[in-house]
């Protein structure tokens, strides 16, 4: 087994999460370790396409966008002595989130719309990271304001881009070079790509709050 970053290592190419948890979507458990499909995540993609992310393991996190938590469970595995903050607006898979969030000691997991940050700005504190995978329209102007409410200095974002929620129209190159642009005007880029062929028009953005 071949350590790829903080808690997650390539098992005979398969990626899996350290985990003391059992499986939360259909993954496989084995002797301490989940499965992280890359299909069913885009960080595992991005992850398995070789680039990785150096979390310390007691980051504090605001999650954009957490659905059931299929992505989340493993981030919690990861960031094992921080907590995330896991807004999700959509009740349905919110009734999952809070399964995981129960057995889990490091999520908090917030019923809450995440273009209006002001309304969870009194539960949220500064975070180290924001991470945001909620493919819409204004997701750049969500990232912008939830950045100004609670990322410190410093600080670093993901964000997973999906080209046809942005513009059905245009070709993703189109959409993702607008994206990095506005991107780049408030923060230092460290690294995107596309997480093909797991994820079809996406694109990744890790970046550094100037
Ligand atoms: C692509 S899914 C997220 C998948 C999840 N990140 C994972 O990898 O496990 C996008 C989620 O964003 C949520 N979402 C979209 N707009 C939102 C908003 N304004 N506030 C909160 N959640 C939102 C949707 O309800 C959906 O569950």
């Amino acid at each position: 087994m071949k350590m790829v970053v903080r808690n997650v290592y390539l098992s005979d190419g398969m990626l899996v999460t350290k985990s003391r948890y059992g499986s939360h979507y259909g993954e496989k458990v084995f002797d301490g370790f989940r499965e992280w499909i890359p299909w069913r995540s885009k960080l595992a993609a991005m992850i398995l396409k070789g680039y990785t992310i150096d979390f310390r393991g007691e980051e504090i996190i605001l999650y954009l966008g957490a659905a059931s938590g299929t992505t989340l469970s493993h981030l919690a595995d990861i960031i094992d002595e921080g907590f995330i903050y896991a807004v999700e607006y959509s009740a349905k898979p919110f009734e999952k989130l809070l399964e995981l969030a129960r057995e889990r000691t490091n999520i908090i997991p917030l019923l809450f719309d995440a273009s209006k940050p002001w309304k969870y700005s009194g539960i949220v504190e500064k975070v180290d990271f924001i991470y945001q995978d909620i493919a819409q329209k204004n997701q750049v102007d969500i990232l912008e304001r939830n950045t100004e409410f609670f990322l410190k200095e410093g600080g670093e974002i993901l964000i997973m881009v999906k080209a046809r929620s942005i513009d059905s129209t245009a070709e993703p190159e189109e959409v993702f070079d607008n994206v990095l642009k506005r991107i780049e005007s408030r923060f230092e880029i460290l690294k995107h790509g596309n997480l093909e062929p797991y994820h079809k028009d996406h694109l990744f953005v890790h970046a550094k709050l100037f």
